[in-house]
């Protein structure tokens, strides 16, 4: 391996002066803290109270303040001399480019939510978009906000179905898709999908069509439903001004749904004030924003790091997103580190299975190309190995950049615990995400609550709350209780507790490290999975009668799901059978979803009471001794794993 990085730490203790005291002014008097920082933003009346507290955990931000996530993320800047600077560069897969300035900005918005205004929408309704990573979606995203219209963004990879359940959870009116979008030099005809998924979500009475791929030369037939779906550019008026309508802090900008523990997801609501004063702050702390900066995020907008820090982040610190539609390495693997070069990209973040994936094809293809303009790398969405690490600090940060490992949930709407450059940079440790920022009270705590002491593993928890943090869940607020809340709070002695699922570790200097989730979510190559929407996709076939999904250690993906299937009477095991199932997964959910293996068992193991012990499945897929078994119903369950893995070698 190459040299080790420079800011691992020396004997001496490093005592982060700077960053304590921060840290320790905002525990003090977290409302004076955060005040200081929202006046940054622009409120149209600025709020009665920092934090409402008195409904816990209902907690709300800057309650009685008045807002516009739109107008801070874009006009706001026209005042201050950015109107001709790119706001929004966009580069296609099959090279193409599109840049937008603050001001082309500012049109496009007004003109899209125009016609949302047109259709009748307004304050209190919501909208859903399942488009791929064009300029189209963060402009729908911004002209919605501009309305109060709460939006809901669909992963464009997900399946009919799936956007189909999300649509009728969030009772969207009107849905926003595209004739299709470019993966890996193939169409994906998304409007075909959407049509699918439209038979079976009534709610919605209008479609607005984005003509994508067939206005950059694909064949693609594109029907469109009379009456109710229309192409976005017959729509759209050559010019419109349309004022943004000042909304509370607490108003919901955005439902995003993700995977929890039952095969229902889950749509996180977050607010307008609290979030975009937690996107801002983070984006100060974490990638120390300067006016020049050009920010290459490279998630997908359907994820929450891409609504935080490809579009809110970068765009209300006025400096220049870059939006990348297609594979990172497709037509090779040098894609990312070429539109780096390219625009000058001096913020880089991305996920770590994307760093190991990368490193495999070796680092000629990084070393191809000047990435001096570098200055902050960051990782997201799960732990990063000690090798990806320093080969994304040595090959790709010229040993210059400081690696932020940025820990955090679709639930926390921004950046928790993560080096803080923009504050001060403490010594790094790779695969350590180093202490909680400003405002956030983590810890690690045991079974029974106690803090954990240094060097053992435990859960992470979060004291208090944060102006990030989620509402609750969309029609579901018992839910948003029990999920987060439940676990660890003391609500008679008035203590709440937020539990976000993870292991973790703290330790001798108090840094924290992520160890992995603690419940029945698995990350694959960073998405978040359920394990129980996986098997719910495989009950829903004829041939399976049982199923249950574990997470198998991948050294690319971090994990994959790997399943054990019991099969109704009448079928029999085979190729065919597991080719259709993989199929099934792939049309129900979508093809991040699809197991990497699927076993068939004749039982599974499972508590007296009926549960499915994933945990000893898991054990003995890793190899491992499977632990308390005193709940077991039958022992031979085991033995049918093992005879199932044994078969499949
Ligand atoms: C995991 C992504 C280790 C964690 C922003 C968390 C991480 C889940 C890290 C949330 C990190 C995220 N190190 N694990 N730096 N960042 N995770 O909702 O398990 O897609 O609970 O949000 O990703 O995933 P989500």
């Amino acid at each position: 391996m190459t040299s080790e990085p420079k800011t691992l730490p020396t004997e001496a203790r490093f005592i982060p002066k700077r960053l304590e005291e921060v840290r320790k002014r905002a525990l003090e008097n977290p409302e004076e803290f955060f005040a200081e920082i929202a006046r940054e933003l622009e409120w149209f009346k600025t709020w009665d109270k920092v934090l409402d507290d008195s409904n816990p955990p209902f907690y709300r931000w800057f309650v009685g303040g008045l807002i516009n996530a739109s107008y801070n993320a874009v006009d706001r800047h026209l005042k201050r001399g950015l109107r001709n600077k790119a706001a929004i560069i966009w580069e296609g897969e099959p090279g193409d480019t599109r840049v937008l300035t603050y001001y082309q900005l500012y049109r496009e918005v007004n003109r899209f939510a125009a016609v949302l205004e047109n259709l009748g929408l307004r304050k209190g309704d919501t909208i859903a978009f399942y488009l791929p990573m064009i300029p189209e979606l963060p402009i729908f995203m911004l002209a919605a906000a501009r309305l109060g219209i709460t939006f809901t963004v669909v992963f464009s990879g997900f399946s009919a179905k799936a956007l189909a359940e999300r649509i009728n959870d969030a009772k969207a009116k009107v849905l926003v898709t595209a004739d299709g979008g470019f993966r890996r030099g193939k169409v994906i005809e998304l409007k075909k999908i959407a049509d699918e998924a439209l038979e079976m979500a009534p709610s919605v009475e209008t479609v607005i069509v984005v003509k994508n791929v067939t206005a950059r030369g694909a064949k693609i037939d594109v029907p469109l439903t009379e009456g109710r779906d229309y192409w976005l550019h017959n729509l759209l008026p050559a010019h419109a001004k349309v004022d943004p309508v000042p909304v509370e802090s607490t108003h919901p900008l955005f439902i995003l749904y993700t995977s929890g523990t039952t095969g229902k997801p889950k749509g996180v609501v977050h607010s307008t004030g609290g979030y975009l004063v937690w996107v801002y702050a983070t984006m100060k702390w974490v990638f120390d924003v300067k006016p020049d900066d050009v920010m290459f995020c490279t998630a997908d907008i359907g994820w929450i790091t891409g609504h935080s820090y490809v579009v809110f982040g970068p765009l209300l610190h006025g400096i220049t997103t870059v939006m990348y539609e297609g594979a990172p390495d497709y037509p090779a693997p040098d894609r990312w580190w070429q539109i780096v070069e390219k625009y000058g990209v001096t913020i880089f973040y991305t996920a770590p299975t994307a760093i190991r994936m990368l490193m495999r094809y070796g680092e000629e293809w990084v070393k191809k190309h000047d990435l001096s303009t570098l200055r902050i790398l960051g990782t997201v969405g799960e732990p990063i190995n000690p090798e990806a690490w320093k080969w994304y600090y040595t090959v790709v940060g010229g040993e210059r950049c400081p690696i932020v490992d940025t820990w955090w949930q679709t639930e926390t709407g921004g950046i928790m615990i993560s080096p803080a450059p923009g504050i001060q940079l403490v010594p790094l440790k790779p695969g350590s995400a180093t202490y909680p920022l400003p405002g956030v009270d983590a810890d690690v705590v045991c079974e029974d609550g106690s803090p954990c002491p240094p060097g053992q593993r435990g859960y992470l928890v979060i004291k208090r709350p944060w102006p990030g943090m989620l509402m609750t869940l969309w029609g579901d607020p018992e839910r948003y209780v029990r999920t987060y809340w439940q676990r660890f709070s003391k609500p008679e002695e008035g203590k709440w507790i937020y539990y976000p699922a993870d292991y973790a570790m703290k330790d001798e200097d108090g840094y924290f490290w992520i160890l992995g989730r603690a419940d029945e979510v698995i990350k694959v190559a960073g998405h978040r999975l359920g394990t129980a929407e996986i098997e719910s996709a495989l009950v829903s076939h004829p041939a399976v009668a049982e199923a249950a999904v574990v997470g198998k250690p991948d050294p690319v993906k971090g994990e994959v799901p790997v399943a054990f299937v019991v099969l109704r009477q009448g079928y029999t095991p085979s190729e065919e059978l597991r080719h259709e199932l993989v199929e099934h997964v792939r049309k129900t959910l979508g093809p991040i979803a699809v197991p990497a293996a699927i076993f068939f068992v004749e039982k599974l193991p499972k508590t007296r009471s009926g549960k499915i012990m994933r945990r000893v499945i898991k054990a003995v897929l890793l190899g491992k001794t499977p632990g308390d078994l005193t709940t077991l119903e039958d022992e031979a369950s085991l033995d049918e794993i093992r005879r199932a893995l044994e078969e499949f070698k």
